[in-house]
């Protein structure tokens, strides 16, 4: 499963992502990509929530970007009370979604490495949600020849956020559906709940999905 280590594993990469992004909203108003959109993803999750009446807590977005999974999040259920949460370690990343967001009530975006256990001060979310912030996490080089992946802190530190009767959604490009599953579930309490489907593609005789995404829970909580 280790993947070739690359720029978009590199907190440059996205600073200088988000720079180009916020100079775009500036000067256009566009909000910027949506990862994953092609595949119809952030409709699919929010359907996930509502239909699996998932949302009966604060809401935690692994590497928010722009923040509009979110914003479609919150417009989807407009008088919910809960607290929405985006979190990235690009500062212009936060700048952005801030920007977008204006005054909207029960929003938030902080500034933060989530493999950095310290961040989130004991909090836990009741929903947390990532769409490709693991997928660039897998193609992060080890800090030297003797260290390990920094994915592989990546499970302990997401099953550390979530509430004991939470759900945690990823969605990843990089990994197939079993492989997302033995990365969580061999190194957490967590068990794989329910998939969200996408279109099945055919290639070369193969078929497969082009993306994936799993839902979590505590094991002893299904
Ligand atoms: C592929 S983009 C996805 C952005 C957004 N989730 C979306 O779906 O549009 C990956 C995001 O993860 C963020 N990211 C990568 N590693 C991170 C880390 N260790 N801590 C916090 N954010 C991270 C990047 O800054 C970037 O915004």
């Amino acid at each position: 499963m280790d993947l070739e280590p690359s720029k978009l594993g590199t907190k440059d990469y996205w600073d200088e992502f988000y720079n180009r992004e916020l100079s775009n909203l500036r000067e256009s108003g566009d909000t910027g990509e949506r990862w994953f959109d092609e595949n119809g993803a952030v409709d699919r999750i929010v359907n996930f929530i509502e239909e699996n009446d998932i949302l009966k807590g604060d809401v935690l977005d692994l590497g928010t970007g722009n923040g509009h999974l979110l914003f479609e999040l919150q417009d989807n259920e407009p008088d919910t009370p809960y607290k929405f949460t985006g979190v990235d370690y690009s500062h212009q990343s936060v700048e952005l979604a801030n920007s977008i967001a204006e005054n909207r009530e029960n929003m938030e975006f902080i500034q933060a490495d989530i493999l950095d256990p310290s961040w989130a001060r004991n909090r836990k979310w009741k929903v947390i949600l990532d769409k490709g912030t693991m997928d660039a996490i897998a193609l992060m080089a080890p800090a030297d020849v003797h260290s390990e992946r920094p994915l592989s802190r990546y499970p302990k530190a997401v099953e550390q956020l979530l509430a004991d009767d939470g759900v945690l959604i990823i969605t990843s490009c990089n990994l197939t559906q079993s492989e997302l599953k033995q990365l969580i579930t061999q190194n957490t309490k967590l068990s794989a709940w329910k998939s969200i489907q996408y279109p099945i593609f055919e290639f070369a005789g193969q078929k497969g999905q082009s993306i994936c995404s799993l839902a979590f829970k505590f094991a002893d909580t299904h």
